[in-house]
């Protein structure tokens, strides 16, 4: 296990190296000298800010930075009794394009190749997660996205034998394990724009889609043959709560319609909140619906 996050409490990194965490994430120098305070010679491992072109949720605005500076914080840990141990990167998360890794792994190496001149052998390459789940455009697959790492591995890191791999799929593990079933609550005109209001939004799962994050939407008992522009929005008094403006879907929606949002696995009940009193989505295994439904 690795502590991923570059922005750490104090009293979590000593938390995580008590118990048995040895590898930790810096993006900064500051977060060096915490490390070094709280899990002296522990392994870190700087993040490079990679291009998250291309991912409908880039994560490349706050973390990471420029290979100059991971340089030169991977020697600060070096001066502070840390190991500087590797690079990770993030490519954005439900990334479309492949070689955003090769990319990626091309950058890292120039920190690697710079830093192997100084003696300091890097051993780790951490991928971070970016791997997509099918929503509404074509995705590459795993496979295939593997195929790029390695390729990548083997064109420019081929001089670091033994070098440690490691990724961090969150997404692709849980995606499409789950649907968001919801209800429309209201429907209504105003001026020009039709709208559809549902018993859950930005607030209650739908956090992703303020990135204009696409899902798929089924409604239950309708089609897509005849459609509408409808605009799409949560429940709550927050005009940030609107889901979708300008969407298609199918003409006769209508109040009560049930709503999926399908693989809607990751990152939606985690971000839900009680906003406006409104209670987050209830999580229902497969057994518990059966249960539910049938009984
Ligand atoms: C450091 C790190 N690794 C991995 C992940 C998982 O990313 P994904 O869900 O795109 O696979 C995240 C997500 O925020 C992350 O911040």
């Amino acid at each position: 296990m690795s502590y991923g996050n570059p922005i750490k409490k104090e009293k979590d990194i000593a938390y995580a190296w008590k118990v048995g965490i040895e590898y930790f994430s810096v993006d900064s120098e500051m977060e060096v000298e915490k490390v070094a305070r709280n899990a002296p010679g522990s392994k870190v491992y700087a993040r490079i800010a990679t291009s998250s072109s291309d991912s409908d949720w880039p994560l490349s605005g706050k973390f990471g930075t420029d290979i100059d500076h991971v340089i030169a914080i991977l020697n600060w840990a070096n001066r502070h009794g840390l190991k500087p141990y590797g690079v990770s990167f993030h490519v954005g998360s439900q990334s479309y394009n492949k070689y955003k890794w090769q990319q990626a792994i091309l950058e890292a190496s120039v920190v690697f190749n710079k830093l192997s001149k100084n003696g300091i052998d890097l051993k780790m390459l951490n991928l971070g997660g970016g791997i997509p789940v099918q929503h509404t455009k074509p995705i590459p697959t795993v496979e295939e996205i593997g195929e790029v790492v390695d390729d990548s591995i083997q064109e420019y890191l081929w001089k670091h034998k033994n070098l440690m791999v490691v990724t961090e799929p969150g997404r692709s593990m849980v995606g499409d394990a789950g649907i968001l079933v919801s209800k429309v609550i209201l429907k209504s005109r105003k001026g020009s724009k039709k709208w559809v209001y549902l018993d859950v939004g930005v607030f209650h799962g739908l956090m992703e889609t303020i990135e204009n994050f696409q899902y798929e939407i089924q409604i239950e008992g309708k089609s897509y043959d005849k459609t509408d522009v409808f605009t799409l929005a949560g429940p709550t008094c927050d005009s940030v709560d609107t889901i979708y403006e300008d969407h298609i879907l199918p003409a006769d929606i209508d109040y009560n319609d049930i709503v999926y949002f399908i693989n809607a696995g990751a990152y939606t009940v985690e971000y839900a909140a009680h906003f406006n009193g409104i209670e987050p989505p209830k999580v229902y295994t497969m057994e518990e619906l059966k249960e539910i439904l049938y009984k």
